[in-house]
């Protein structure tokens, strides 16, 4: 303390670190009376419902056994199990697996993890096993089921010493979590539906350079379907166009980007992908109001024109909406957002996140694969993609191969990938007229 005396100045460094030591042993205090808790509800544990051990990635856990819960072949089974277990979102899984692995590598050192929406907690047990490095996992559910079966999950699995499981709101969790101290490198927000209830406590519960990852199941919102639902939640205005998917992830990254340049934080998109029903979304989040200005340069609107396909990109997070014609045709573009217009996923993540997934004996590995090489060709793309078929049916064409089609772009000079986001999809900077004319051209050749 600058002004004091010496022995006052020793004095309260000593005071200070009394301070610190007593503050470490009561949070250790705390985390070993959560860890005891859990510990109880997991022993003896007897499930009131149908269940059954599954083994996913390294781990055996017991889920919900789902043929219990339907009646009909159509209901959607994991949302009837008194406990949520979607197993279908075991490459969503797999893929948090990498990409939190290759985090945790960036950043050289242990790391803690949080995921307040567990549901049976596979997902932050496999975490806490497949990922080196990981040092300690908070699970958290509001569901008395949930909590109980993860603290089961969780001593099945010998983790009682790096995870504890905790029965309270996500919200109330995560804000008792944002303390500088207190933060985590990595937050997982998988709810029913949209993250954005969640977001602002999320990023505040991030330590500077830390990984957050969102799933929406909200689909019919960021797509369009319901666009008051989407503007109302996401602050952006969706677009029912062929690439509503990518929307979708845009919407989610340019609503995180805003709600973090609220607290003075940056966000960084590194990875997405579109799932059957779901969008998910991982960024890096960066302290700072100069890395949080950095987010305002990546916001902006995309404009369609649903007559002749053509879309362009305007830069800016305030964009007066006006009648404006399309450069091709005239017809009136409809525009989407404010939404995200940078990059949506990382080519080098996914090449650390490929490296992980070679060093891993995965049941999806294949499909995991195939993925992960096209986000990394797909991720340095522009913005959108043209489904062939659309235009194809517009033209009344016959429909060429995608192979076929990218063939012709890129003899043409064009920049093109195909997309994970649709099979018949293809990235290109190529504009809507010169990709008309191809498919008019290899009709013509048939
Ligand atoms: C989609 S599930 C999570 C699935 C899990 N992450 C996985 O990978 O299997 C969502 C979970 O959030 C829980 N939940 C919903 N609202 C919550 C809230 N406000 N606070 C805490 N948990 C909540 C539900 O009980 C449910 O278990
Ligand atoms: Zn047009």
């Amino acid at each position: 303390m600058p002004g004091l005396p010496v022995t006052m100045n020793k004095r309260f460094l000593v005071l200070t670190h009394n301070t610190r030591t007593l503050i470490f042993r009561l949070k250790e205090f705390v985390r070993d009376c959560d860890r005891r808790k859990s510990r109880m509800t997991a022993k003896d544990y007897r499930p009131s419902f149908p269940t059954e051990m599954i083994t996913e990635g390294a781990v055996k856990v017991l889920v919900p056994k789902l043929s219990a819960f339907v009646k009909e072949p159509s209901e959607y089974a994991p949302s009837k199990a008194p406990v949520f277990y979607n197993p279908v979102m075991e490459i969503n899984r797999d893929i948090t697996v990498l990409i939190v692995q290759a985090h945790q590598k960036s950043l050289g050192r242990d790391i803690d993890v949080f995921e307040p929406l567990a549901g049976c907690g596979i997902r932050g047990v496999r975490l806490a096993t497949e990922v080196r490095g990981v040092k300690a996992v908070t699970l958290g559910d509001i569901n008395e089921n949930a909590y109980r079966l993860a603290a089961h999950n969780v001593q099945i699995n010998n983790l009682n010493k790096i995870v504890v499981v905790k029965k309270k709101e996500a919200n109330y969790l995560l804000s008792s979590h944002s303390a500088p101290r207190k933060r985590f490198d990595v937050v997982d927000i998988d709810p029913f539906g949209s993250p954005v209830p969640f977001l602002d406590s999320a990023v505040r519960a991030l330590r500077n350079e830390g990984l957050i990852a969102l799933t929406a199941t909200d689909m019919a919102s960021l797509s369009g379907v319901h666009p008051k639902a989407c503007i109302r939640k996401y602050g952006g205005k969706p677009l029912r166009t062929e690439y509503c998917h990518e929307l979708a992830v845009r919407l989610l990254a340019g609503c995180l980007a805003s709600v973090a340049g609220k607290h003075d934080l940056g966000v960084n998109i590194v990875f997405s992908h579109r799932g059957e029903h779901y969008v998910r979304v991982y960024a890096t989040i960066h302290y700072g109001a100069r890395s949080a200005d950095e987010n305002q340069k990546k916001m902006g609107f995309i404009l369609h024109c649903f007559k002749c396909f053509h879309r362009e990109v305007v830069r800016g997070p305030l964009w007066i909406e006006q009648k404006q014609a399309c450069s091709e045709c005239g017809s009136t573009l409809s525009a989407a957002g404010p939404l995200w217009i940078g990059s949506i996923s990382n080519p080098e993540t996914c090449k650390a996140m490929e490296q992980e997934l070679r060093t891993r004996r995965l049941r999806l590995a294949v499909k995991t694969k195939k993925m992960l090489d096209l986000i990394a060709d797909e991720s340095i793309g522009s913005a959108t993609y043209f489904v062939i078929d659309n235009m194809c049916d517009a033209l009344n064409l016959q429909v060429p191969s995608s192979r076929k089609v990218i063939e012709a772009l890129k003899i043409e000079g064009f920049h093109v990938t195909p997309t994970h986001f649709s099979t018949r999809g293809v990235r290109t900077d190529a504009p809507a007229s010169v990709l008309a004319k191809v498919l008019c051209r290899l009709a013509a050749e048939k």
